[in-house]
């Protein structure tokens, strides 16, 4: 089984435990399930601890399809639909939904789940890695997101992965003046480029598969380590270092280096932001029975 199709099944797993309500209510709370299914979250949460135990990287996982299922078409597991022949392809489609010491805080529930899914609007929705902290601080206002929860949330590349192409252009192909972007810490370039050489056209369609840690120093732990790195230069994207060099952003970036704590605190309220945006909730969608078809 594939590293995605495993995320995959506990997200089903998620979506299946929908079907345990009955009374819809209109709007997400905490213990939405303590009447009608009591035990749904034990059981989603012993599914995920034990794919968490044997592939750390799906932690990462999870949460980076969290935020892409959020940011197109609100929360409603909308990435999770497969494209239909004959139809436009879906939002799984596209590259970027392809691919550890926790926080915790409670999650309202009762998301409805979407019937629609669009490749387009993945790009139209979701920030590549190379736009700037104003570029992305707009993208985040669109949805009603703050700079600082723009900041605070960025530390979820306080784990995971990234592949070599989207880093190659800042280790090899700058600008004009630079080959090697002059933001990073030469150092950390060079480490880089023994693990990410000069890309190449013999990768083939599905593109070089080798990945880095989006933090080198904690790669399994979702801590302020991330931001620490920042302030060094070693933030892995152009997206991250910039929110250092930016000075609409770097004030942030410093505070969450001193209180780790306090953004712990901040990431699990952002986090339960983000799971807000745009759902649909009482008898809106449907509770889909096979998680990638619409009923
Ligand atoms: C702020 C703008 C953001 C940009 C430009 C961005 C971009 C990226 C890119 C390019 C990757 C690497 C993909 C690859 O090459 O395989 C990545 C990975 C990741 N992103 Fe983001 N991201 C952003 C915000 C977020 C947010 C808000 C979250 C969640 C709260 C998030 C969670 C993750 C995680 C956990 C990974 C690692 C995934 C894995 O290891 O499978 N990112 N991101
Ligand atoms: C290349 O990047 C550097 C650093 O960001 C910048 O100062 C310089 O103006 C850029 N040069 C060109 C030709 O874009």
């Amino acid at each position: 089984m594939t590293l995605l199709c495993s995320k995959f099944h506990i997200i089903a797993l998620l979506s299946f435990m929908l079907g345990c309500s009955i009374v819809a209510s209109a709007s997400l709370k905490v213990g939405f399930y303590t009447q009608t299914c009591p035990s749904a979250e034990t059981i989603v949460r012993k599914a995920v601890n034990k794919a968490v135990s044997l592939n750390p990287g799906i932690a990462a996982g999870l949460i980076r399809m969290y935020f892409h299922d959020c940011f197109v078409r609100g929360c409603d597991a909308s990435v999770l639909l497969r494209s239909v022949p004959g139809n436009p392809p879906a939002e799984m489609d596209h590259p970027a939904n392809n691919p550890t010491g926790g926080i915790y805080y409670a999650i309202p529930a009762g998301r409805r789940d979407g019937r629609v899914s669009i490749i387009d609007e993945v790009t139209q929705n979701l920030p590549p890695p190379s736009f700037s902290a104003q570029q992305i601080a707009q993208l985040f206002a669109r949805k009603g997101m703050s700079v600082d929860e723009m900041v605070t949330l960025s530390g979820a590349h306080s784990i995971g992965v990234s592949h070599c192409s989207s880093i190659s252009n800042r280790l090899y192909s700058f600008n004009a003046t630079h080959a090697q972007d002059p933001s990073l810490d030469p150092n950390y370039a060079a480490f880089l480029k023994t693990k990410c050489p000069p890309p190449t056209s013999a990768a083939g369609a599905g593109g070089d598969p080798t990945t880095v840690p989006l933090d080198s120093v904690t790669p399994n732990r979702l801590d302020n380590k991330y931001y620490t790195e920042l302030r060094r230069r070693r933030g892995l994207l152009t997206s991250d270092q910039t929110l250092m060099d930016s000075s609409l952003t770097s004030a942030l970036v410093l505070n969450n280096v001193k209180h780790g704590a306090a953004w712990a605190k901040k990431f699990g309220k952002a986090m339960v932001h983000m799971g807000s945006l745009d759902v649909i909730t009482g008898a809106e969608g449907e509770i889909r029975r096979i998680c990638s078809v619409p009923n």
